[in-house]
Formats: C-alpha cells, sequence, structure tokens
C-alpha cells in the first residue's frame, strides 16, 4: 500500500537490479509497447540465461518499469536495448538505469561501450550525451520503418575508466 501511495504521488523510489529468467514476460512486455520490432519472451529468457548478457531491471515498489541489455565480448560491450515504460517515462529514471548499467559493465572488465541509436530518436540521444557517450559513427537508412521509411542510425561510443 505504502508503495503504491509513494508511486502515486511520483516520490517512488526506484530499485535497479539484475533481472531474472521469472522477469521474461514482463520484459517483453515492456519491450513490445517501446520498440517497432518487438523482442518475445523467449529472446528474453534465451538473453537471461546466457553468460555474456547483462539484463537489469527497473523497478518501482512490485513493478518492474524498465530494463537494460548489453551484451559483452572481452572487453568491448554493445548495448542492445534500454526503455522506461511510457508511463515513467521523462523523469530522469533512465539515467540512473543506464549509469548503473554501465557501472556493472565496469565490473565485468568492459573497458568500451557501444550502441545505435535512431538519428531522430531525441530523448534516447540526449540520455547518451549526458552519459559520456559520443558519436562514432553514421549508418545511412539502417532502420526500416512498418511504413517503409527509413532511417539513419548513429553509432555511439563510451570508454569506461
Ligand atoms: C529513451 C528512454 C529510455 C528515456 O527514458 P526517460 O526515463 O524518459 O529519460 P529521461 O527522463 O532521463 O529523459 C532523457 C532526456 O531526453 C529529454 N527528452 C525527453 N523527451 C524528449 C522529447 N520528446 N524531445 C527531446 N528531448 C526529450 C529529457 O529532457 C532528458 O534530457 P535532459 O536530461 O537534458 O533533461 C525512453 O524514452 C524510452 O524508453 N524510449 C523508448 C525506447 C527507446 O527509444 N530506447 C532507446 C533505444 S536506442
Amino acid at each position: 500500500m505504502m508503495a503504491w501511495i509513494s508511486e502515486l504521488w511520483g516520490s517512488g523510489t526506484a530499485a535497479i537490479e539484475p533481472a531474472s529468467l521469472r522477469d521474461a514476460p514482463r520484459l517483453a512486455q515492456l519491450h513490445g509497447e517501446s520498440f517497432h520490432r518487438g523482442w518475445g519472451e523467449g529472446e528474453f529468457e534465451a538473453m537471461l540465461a546466457e553468460r555474456n548478457t547483462l539484463v537489469h531491471r527497473l523497478r518501482m515498489g512490485r513493478k518492474i518499469i524498465g530494463f537494460a541489455v548489453s551484451r559483452i565480448g572481452a572487453d568491448e560491450a554493445e548495448i542492445l536495448s534500454i526503455a522506461v515504460a511510457a508511463s515513467h517515462r521523462g523523469r530522469g529514471l533512465s539515467r540512473d538505469l543506464l549509469l548503473t548499467h554501465l557501472g556493472h559493465l565496469a565490473g565485468r572488465g568492459v573497458r568500451t561501450v557501444f550502441l545505435e541509436v535512431e538519428e531522430n530518436n531525441q530523448p534516447a540521444r540526449r540520455l547518451y550525451e549526458r552519459a559520456g557517450f559520443g558519436v562514432a559513427g553514421r549508418r545511412e537508412r539502417y532502420y526500416r520503418q512498418a511504413n517503409g521509411e527509413q532511417l539513419n542510425a548513429l553509432l555511439m561510443r563510451r570508454d569506461l575508466s
């Protein structure tokens, strides 16, 4: 009840934790709501079971409201996906999620992190820029929308020290 009340008033504290296999259905639901090509429950289960994939969940009370996923290869990692439920966006929660996720990547020995972001995705670009990522390349017509429109991708990079 208390958690519900504090969330209602926007003062609930968010927790960022490693996700578990049991979270797969909710993570797939969140992903589907946030991206044009959603990942299914099975895809999340596979990623959660893989040792080189790191998945964090963002939890508010008993509700999972976001996640971050990356894949590690030697001392590099790629952020594959990050999302916050539409109902909880615009409160800076993604920043805590991303910075905690990066901290864990550093703890696993990762020195460089890459990601791809759609050029017009302003909230995501802002998030990454403020978290210290810089543009490392541009890929023309990289994403194809359901309506056939093709959008450019930016490749971003950040070194962890
Ligand atoms: C990207 C995403 C995770 C950001 O989550 P969030 O918790 O809402 O992020 P924040 O509240 O910290 O906002 C991030 C920044 O974007 C800015 N922003 C938010 N909406 C914006 C908009 N419509 N236009 C421009 N900037 C915007 C915010 O002001 C903030 O910048 P600031 O720190 O300079 O104030 C969230 O929007 C999301 O889940 N989007 C769908 C999935 C997605 O696109 N993921 C990234 C794929 S690469």
